[in-house]
């Protein structure tokens, strides 16, 4: 899509219409399948940014989120016998089973989610409707959490085929279960969250360890703003990553400071256990790599509050620095960057029209968010062109740079 023109005719990748996206499921769906198209039926799951709260979701923090107009969308129809049959637009393989006998993880799969999705329906519910769909997205893979989109999509398509009513709480357990129990990913409840809560022009608030969801609403006075996603061109899934080894050090990091503060420790430790006034008065006496992890934390949830503030004020300045201190903070104390998100990370906090700049999601793959004055659109591609495939030539063919709004939340789209 990307031409080698001039730096300054560079274009950007403009997503095609929603509806176009829809049509072409729906069509392969109708080619694929013998289906009633009087059957068939639409989910939409967007895509979700997390502006403040970086790995603090496992340590039951305080994290915030917004969906973009960029979702993972299928088109999908009832299926006889308890079969599920899914095709996807951006993988070759096609994912077949049986209701009645739902194969194991298989590493590296990308059937995994939905084969997860239906255990965790099936621990609490009959499923006896099983399904054929078409699932696809127009985003490149990394940091948006398409894993949690395409998990809920399927989670609501099965629920919608089964007449099954669960509430959004019941489905952010059921992605939890299909990604922590199934897959083996150790992650926090942010990306479903904030994918099943979201709300247009609203930031969405997730205490991790009360549950409590809040829907912030934007101040009328703040400036139009722009969702910047850079791709850095790097995919890989995050099991296998340092993720998993994250989560344990921020937990031995609890331990630690409970003990030394002569506290209890609790069966399953996490940071939010630990008080900032214990972490100021102990933190000194932790190794090295545990203190960061912990000062990470610590950071991260003031810097999600003045956020929340600064949000609520209209400040996109303010807010901005936020997110590039938390994006630094990411770097330095929580060791979580990739040498192609670092530098796209570096380009974006240097150039003019951004509030500010971070790595999406896990940030060892995937792309940099930032919140820009949608002014700059043309100098901030510009810049991006210009220095990242210098500066990473091997990810010249692949990197992308897309301009996206903030969206609502996921489910079934009517009359689709
Ligand atoms: C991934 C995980 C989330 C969260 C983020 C980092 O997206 O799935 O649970 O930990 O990384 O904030």
């Amino acid at each position: 899509m990307r031409s080698t023109a001039t730096l300054s005719t560079l274009p950007v990748i403009s997503a095609r219409p929603e509806a176009e996206q829809i049509a072409t499921l729906v069509s392969q769906l109708k080619q694929n399948h013998a289906v009633d198209p009087a059957t068939i039926r639409v989910v939409k799951a967007p895509l979700r940014i997390c502006p403040l709260g970086a790995h603090i979701d496992h340590q039951l923090g305080l994290v915030t989120g917004m969906t973009i107009d960029q979702s993972v969308l299928m088109a999908f129809a009832p299926a006889a016998n308890g079969q599920v049959h899914v095709d996807s637009l951006n993988f070759a393989s096609t994912v077949n089973f049986s209701l009645n006998d739902v194969p194991p993880y298989q590493k590296g799969d990308w059937g995994n989610y939905i084969r997860g999705a239906v255990l965790a329906l099936q621990r609490e519910h009959r499923l006896p409707h099983g399904l054929v769909g078409v699932v696809g997205g127009d985003m490149p893979i990394g940091g948006l959490s398409s894993s949690a989109a395409v998990t809920i999509a399927y989670l609501l398509a099965l629920e919608a085929l089964n007449a099954l009513n669960v509430s959004p709480a019941e489905n952010v357990g059921m992605v939890r279960y299909t990604e922590n129990q199934y897959i083996g990913l150790n992650n926090g409840i942010l990306d479903q969250s904030v994918i099943l809560f979201s709300e247009h022009n609203h930031l969405t608030l997730i205490d991790c360890q009360t549950m409590q969801i809040d829907k912030i609403p934007c101040s009328p006075a703040i400036a139009p703003f722009d969702i910047l996603v850079v791709y850095s061109g790097v995919t890989h899934v995050l099991v296998g990553t340092d993720y998993n080894s994250r989560v344990a050090e921020c937990q031995q990091a609890t331990r630690r400071l409970l003990e030394l503060a002569g506290q209890p420790v609790p069966a399953n430790p996490r940071l939010r256990h630990v008080s900032p006034e214990i972490f100021r008065a102990e933190g000194h006496r932790l190794p090295d790599n545990l203190r960061r992890r912990a000062a990470h934390f610590f950071g991260e949830m003031q810097r999600v509050t003045d956020g929340v503030t600064a949000w609520q004020a209209g400040d996109l300045p303010a807010l901005g620095q936020l997110v590039t201190a938390s994006g630094e903070s990411s770097i330095k104390l929580y060791e979580s960057g990739s040498p192609q998100l670092i530098t796209l990370y570096e380009i974006l906090a240097e150039t003019p029209g951004v509030y500010g700049t971070r790595f999406s999601g896990a940030g060892f793959r995937g792309c940099c968010i930032a919140l820009i004055d949608p002014a700059a659109r043309g100098s901030i591609a510009e810049a991006v062109h210009r220095r990242y495939p210098a500066a990473h030539p091997d990810e010249a063919p692949r990197y992308s740079i897309h301009f996206c709004r903030p969206d609502g939340c996921a489910g079934l789209i009517p009359n689709a």
